[in-house]
Formats: C-alpha cells, structure tokens, sequence
C-alpha cells in the first residue's frame, strides 16, 4: 500500500500586522497580559474586503502546488478545514476549486476547528493509500477578524485569534522510509459547548443553558438568526478559557504518544513537533511533560495568535522554510480544540 508525502507545501497571511497595543483602541487589554498568558505580541488582520478565507488559501494553495510540481488542473481531491467559511454554504471547497479553475473533482469541508487540519490530513491520507487520488490538496484556513467580539466583553477571545492559510500537496509515494505513518482522530463532546459559536444554528436552546454562561439572560434561539441575537452578541465565538486549557494539556501529550508508540518511537525520536498554536504555555506545558528540547517544538504563535485549522500547516511550512525539517526527519503534528476534537499524525518527512 502506498505511503501519502508532502510534496508541496505554502502559507499566506495578510499583510496587516496587528500589535497587542493596537487592539486597545477597542477594548480594556494590555500588551503585557497578552504577552504573559498567551505567548502573542502581534497576529495578522485579512483586508476586510478584498480577502477571505478562500483567497487566503488560494495563495497558500498556489505555492503548495508550484513547489510539488503540478498544477491546479492535476488536483484530483480538495479537502479544505476552516470555522470561518466565505458562506455558510457551499463550504469553502468549491471557491477554491472554482477560482484555481480546477476540474470537477471532489471539494470537502472539514469544520473541526483547531484539529481541523490533522483531521483533513488524515482524511486525504486514506485516499492515497486506497489508491483513488493521487494529488490532493489540503487547506487550512481562517478569517477570524471577520467574526470576533472586539469589546472589552470579548476580550478573552478575540485577542488570541488571528487569520491566514497554509496548504499542503499530498501525494502517493513507494518510499517505505518516507511518508505519513499514522493519525490519530479523537473526539469527546461532553464539552461541546465551552468553546462554541452557537449562532446562527438550529439549537433553539434545545442542549439547555447550563454552559450557555455569557448567555444566561439571552432569549430563547427560537431563529437561525435573530435581531436579538445580534442584540445580545449572541453571534461570536464564546470559550471558557481556563477550562479549555486544562483539557488541552492533558490530550496533546496523550494523542502525541499514542502515534509515538504506534510507531515505536520515543519523544526523544522526534525531529520536529509542530503543535497547534493555541496558547505558548500550553506548548511550553507539553513540551516539558514530553522532556523535548527546544529544536525539538516549532512555534510561532507570538506573529500570528491563534489561526485555527491553519496554524499547523502554517507552522509546518514555516519550519521547513528555515530548514528545521529536513527529508528523512521524524515530524509529528498535534492538536487540540473545539468539540473537543483533537488528532495527530506523525511522519516521516
Ligand atoms: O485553539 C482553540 C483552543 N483554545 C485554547 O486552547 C485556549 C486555552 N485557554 C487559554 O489559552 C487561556 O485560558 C486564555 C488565554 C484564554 C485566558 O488565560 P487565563 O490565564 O486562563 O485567564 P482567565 O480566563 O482565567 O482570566 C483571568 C483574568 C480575568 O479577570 P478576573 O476575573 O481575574 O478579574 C479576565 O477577565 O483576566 C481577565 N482577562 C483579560 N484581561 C486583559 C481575560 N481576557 C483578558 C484580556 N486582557 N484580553
């Protein structure tokens, strides 16, 4: 059976550098909060109207194809993971597959937010080894700036996100000492609602309001998508931070070693561990649980917060870029978030 490799890889992020001062303007926040319980100094805002998320991933698409050798038109198979979609619906497969001119092929959405890439990946890599594509393209790609609450009542949430996109070209390879060995796809919904967007939607409040904090004195979601709703910023992302956190420093360290051992490797094995970049302390937390050295973890959370499903392949590309990854080293990628949902999936780059 044949093994998927990367063969191309790219990342966009918008032009716009947002600093931790400059979101002051809008909301109670200091630099040295964020910087202290996030890692982030700055993140990147698309242009409000001549980017979404779809062109965020063309860009990174472009450069994935280019640097696998192909062209959109050999594209076989679009996975594309994101919670900010141009619409939504159609999913965000089908821009992309429309504006690169590529063939009716296949377009999936993936919505499982921070784990969304890994869970992608994994997907395109049962493709390959079936057998039935043989150039797959997976997308992860956000446009936060889009939908966050920046006022002071926000302020947990919209300081951490930031947009951009990143993309990788899977192929099929016969190289037994390359490739994506296993993912690992977890999912526990017990949590569904500490970090949720809940409108617009079809709950009508049926899940009952017990996590439903920030939204006890809301009325009843008896809409998609109400006035009311607007009224009562019912329509932005809502997280229950801490307990998040504490979730997220368990299930990284576990989903890692799961493929680890899968594979019969240790930590100490890994060239290059590219975690989600949710939080720095919840990086710096699994490094040191998993005894890694610092050329051991690739972060960059600090330039661009939180991107969401395209923060691992933006990681990943960055870290290739700066030579960090190299053909033959043992690369793991690992995330944690909304649902909860969390994965890995180690490879031999
Ligand atoms: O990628 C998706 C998965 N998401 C995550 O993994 C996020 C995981 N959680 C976290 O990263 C952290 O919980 C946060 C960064 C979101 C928050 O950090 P924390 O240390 O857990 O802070 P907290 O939520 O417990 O809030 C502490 C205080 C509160 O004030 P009081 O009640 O102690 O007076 C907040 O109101 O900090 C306040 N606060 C802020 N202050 C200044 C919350 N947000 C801000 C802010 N600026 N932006």
């Amino acid at each position: 059976m044949p093994k998927s490799i990367i063969a191309g890889i790219g990342m966009y992020v918008p032009e716009n550098i947002v600093t931790n001062n400059d979101l002051l303007q809008y909301m109670d926040t200091s630099d040295e909060w964020i910087k202290e319980r996030t890692g982030i100094k700055e993140r990147r805002y698309a242009h409000r109207t001549e980017e979404t998320t779809t062109t965020m991933a063309i860009e990174a698409s472009k450069i994935a194809i280019e640097r696998a050798g192909i062209t959109a038109q050999d594209i076989d198979f679009i996975v594309f993971a994101t919670l900010s979609p141009d619409y939504y619906f159609p999913g965000c497969g089908v821009l992309l597959q429309r504006a690169m001119q590529m063939k009716e092929i296949g377009a999936l959405d993936v919505r499982n937010q921070c784990s969304g890439f890994v869970y992608a990946l994994s997907v395109a890599d049962q493709f390959i080894k079936t057998g039935m594509y043989k150039n797959i393209l997976v997308v992860g790609a956000e446009k936060h700036s889009f939908g966050l609450d920046f006022s002071t009542r926000g302020r947990n949430v919209s300081v951490i996100f930031g947009d951009g996109a990143g993309a990788v070209l899977l192929q099929p390879t016969e190289d037994n000492n390359r490739g994506i060995l296993s993912t690992h796809l977890h999912s526990d919904g017990e949590s569904a609602e500490i970090l949720a967007m809940y409108n617009p939607g079809t709950h009508a409040n049926y899940w009952g309001t017990k996590n439903y904090a920030s939204f006890n004195d809301a009325p009843i979601a008896d809409m998609f998508m109400s006035h009311a709703m607007i009224d009562n910023a019912q329509n932005f992302p809502f997280m229950d931070g801490p307990s998040v956190f504490k979730k997220a420093v368990v299930k990284f360290p576990e989903v890692i070693m799961e493929a680890l051992e899968k594979n019969g490797y240790l930590p100490k094995d890994i060239h290059m561990l590219i975690p989600h970049q949710a939080n720095l302390r919840i990086a710096q937390y699994v490094q040191q649980r998993l005894g890694l050295k610092d050329e051991q973890v690739y972060n960059n959370i600090q330039h661009y917060g939180n991107t969401t499903a395209a923060s691992v392949p933006i990681a990943l590309c960055e870290a290739w870029e700066q030579g960090k990854i190299k053909e033959g080293n043992l690369v793991c990628l690992a995330a944690f978030g909304s649902g909860f949902t969390w994965a890995s999936a180690l490879l031999k780059w």
